[in-house]
């Protein structure tokens, strides 16, 4: 997808190994090694900073992001436990999503000590990155980075989006990115941040309900209304936080259309990765635009049926009508991740099944030799589940019919977070 420094054709997740790499980052340990580890190396430093996070468990409001910022090995080496695996899903979503970013202006908010912004600098030389943060120490480090792998195209500032604006001079961007900011950001007790693995479960979740109990008019938005005024005409809002409950994501949603933008179902997706107990984490990552005016998509609208859920499996729309459903099908601008074939031992005929992606759509069309034809719309975060059932269903199946089956291009089942088997 991208070229090394021997100008070799390289993936992005080779690109983003290596990137870690240069500037000194590696991965996780479980967390007792890490403490010991990190204890031995920086002592004092490093109780102080395990009293800070001990302390913010406990709910106290205290401030790591300085005591974190203290040296740059210092710094890399709480990112390596905490944040790489993260950055890197994030990452991997970014450079799979190809933006035409030449001669565009791209800002973070909350950039810390510039890990993701540097890396994604470095493969768009003609676009012009600014990242800012409130903490000092992590500008600094912001700073040596971007010196250090020689990026011209970056610079890093100490604000807040408060303070940002009032020096900007009325520059827009054409896109923001925040990564882990906002549920620190927005008004005390409307997230629960106790939550930070996504409910896959909470099947009573309806829109209403949420609405009802959630007033947004009650509540300060400021930094989102900022956020706004700092984004061009069309530009695009790319968001990744801890919204660890359907509510909470609805509740997030809804404040980006309060200060005017709109969510693309469609674009959003899920971050996937280990966290730094070694426990899954899913993060929503969801894309804002601020042109109202944007023609809404056909996947778009397919999508808003499995809004209520959006990481439901079960939120789906089926067409039953086997014209409508074959003819729907024929029209997608399909990506196959799966097929197969069951050709049943007693005569009774043929059936085959495919999955894959359209226009950032998930489906599962099947059809009969007796003519019936069913197509099941999705939204492409779940397809990582139904993969799961097929792979039951084909296990169930081999026992009354011949079954055939591929899987479809690795590079598409990876960016869809489907494991291959
Ligand atoms: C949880 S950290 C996330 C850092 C980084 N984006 C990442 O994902 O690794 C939150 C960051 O937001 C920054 N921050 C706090 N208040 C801010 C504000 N008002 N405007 C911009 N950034 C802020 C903090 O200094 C900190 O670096």
């Amino acid at each position: 997808m991208t070229k090394n420094n021997q100008s070799k054709e390289i993936t992005a997740e080779q690109f983003i190994d290596q990137y870690f790499k240069k500037i000194g980052i590696g991965g996780s340990v479980k967390p007792e090694q890490f403490w010991r580890l990190l204890t031995k190396k920086f002592g004092k430093l490093a109780d102080e900073f395990g009293d800070c996070v001990e302390a913010r468990e406990n709910g106290q409001k205290v401030d790591p992001y300085v005591l974190k910022n203290q040296t740059v090995e210092f710094a890399n080496a709480i990112a390596a436990q905490f944040d790489v695996a993260k950055l890197r899903s994030t990452a991997l979503w970014f450079l799979r999503e190809q933006f035409q970013l030449n001669d565009k202006k791209v800002l973070e908010v909350g950039c810390d000590n510039g890990i993701l912004l540097c890396m994604i600098a470095t493969l768009f030389p003609d676009t012009k990155f600014t990242g800012i943060d409130p903490c000092e120490p992590a500008i600094k480090i912001a700073r040596e980075r971007a010196k250090y792998l020689e990026l011209t195209n970056i610079e890093f500032q100490v604000a807040t989006l408060d303070t940002f604006i009032e020096e900007s001079n009325q520059t827009v961007f054409d896109l923001i990115l925040s990564v882990t900011v906002f549920h620190e950001l927005l008004a005390d007790g409307l997230f629960d941040s106790s939550k930070t693995i996504m409910s896959y479960s909470n099947s009573t979740f309806s829109i209403e309900d949420a609405d009802n109990e959630f007033i947004p008019k009650c509540v300060e938005i400021y930094d989102l209304k900022v956020l706004t005024l700092l984004l061009s005409v069309d530009g695009k809002f790319i968001s990744v936080d801890r919204w660890g409950t359907q509510y909470d994501l609805l509740k997030w949603i809804r404040l980006n259309e309060k200060v005017g933008l709109c969510c693309s179902i469609a674009s959003s997706n899920m971050i996937r990765f280990k966290g730094s107990s070694g426990q899954p984490e899913i993060l929503p990552l969801t894309v804002f635009y601020k042109d109202s005016k944007a023609p809404l998509l056909a996947c778009d609208v397919l999508s808003f049926k499995a809004y209520p859920g959006f990481v439901d499996v079960t939120a789906y729309h089926l067409i039953e009508d086997m014209m409508v459903a074959e003819m729907i099908y024929g029209a997608l601008a399909k990506e196959e991740i799966y097929f197969h074939e069951c050709v049943y031992n007693d005569g009774s005929g043929t059936e085959r099944l495919t999955m894959g992606v359209a226009n950032g759509l998930g489906y599962v069309y099947t059809t009969a030799t007796t003519g019936f034809r069913r197509l099941v719309l999705i939204p492409s975060a779940v397809l990582y589940e139904k993969a799961h059932e097929m792979d039951e269903a084909r296990g169930h199946a081999v026992n009354v019919a011949s079954v055939k089956h591929h899987w479809g291009d690795p590079n598409l089942l990876s960016r869809l977070n489907i494991p291959l088997n």
